[in-house]
């Protein structure tokens, strides 16, 4: 699997250092508030496993699956939910948990969507954005690294289902997906 990568972006230690200082800054604010962790299946999965072991406080867990991706590197910008979430979320504070912002659109729809069931409030939380690939206006809230404009899989992020069970996060080598 090493030789599918151009680089290795964030190693395991660096991702552990990074995760739980954002762990400790949501805990803080979040102290009193039993927020909703929204995580977007499947690539937030293992960034979430890992961030909400150092919140020690109240919370609760629940899961959206969407899709725009298929087995491309680009977003199609078309959103489908394949599982929405259990959680009656009016008046509940939300934290949104997402692998990667790479256009956006993934998100923007997820926030308009749960606008609608009228939230305390809603933040993001992400582990990578890639500012330059944005297509849409978004603040995103809690923020692990900004990244270039390049594919990286590892750390629960993947390309065609493959590599989400790596500790750390690489660039996929061009070649790989072109
Ligand atoms: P957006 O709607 O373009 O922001 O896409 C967001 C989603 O696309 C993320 O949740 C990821 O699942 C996927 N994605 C975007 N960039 C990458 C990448 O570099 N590697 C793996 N998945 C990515
Ligand atoms: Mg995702």
């Amino acid at each position: 699997m090493v030789n599918d990568f151009s680089e290795v972006l964030f190693k395991e230690s660096e991702i552990k250092k990074k995760v739980t200082e954002l762990g400790k800054i949501l805990k803080h604010d979040y102290l009193d508030k039993n927020p909703v962790m929204i995580c977007i299946l499947k690539g937030g999965v293992v960034f979430l496993s890992d961030l909400i072991r150092s919140m020690d406080i109240p919370l609760q867990l629940d899961f959206f699956s969407v899709s725009s991706y298929g087995a491309s590197t680009k977003s199609s910008g078309v959103v489908k939910i394949r599982k929405d979430i259990d959680t009656d979320v009016t008046n509940r504070d939300l934290i949104i948990v997402e692998d990667i912002i790479d256009s956006g659109l993934t998100l923007e729809y997820i926030i308009n969507y749960l606008e609608n069931h009228n939230p305390a409030s809603i933040k993001i939380c992400a582990l990578l954005d890639k500012p330059d690939a944005h297509k849409t206006e978004l603040k995103i809230d809690y923020l692990g690294f900004k990244i270039k404009n390049e594919f990286v899989v590892g750390y629960g992020l993947d390309y065609a289902e493959k590599y989400r069970n790596l500790p750390y996060i690489a660039v996929l080598k061009k070649e790989i997906y072109s």
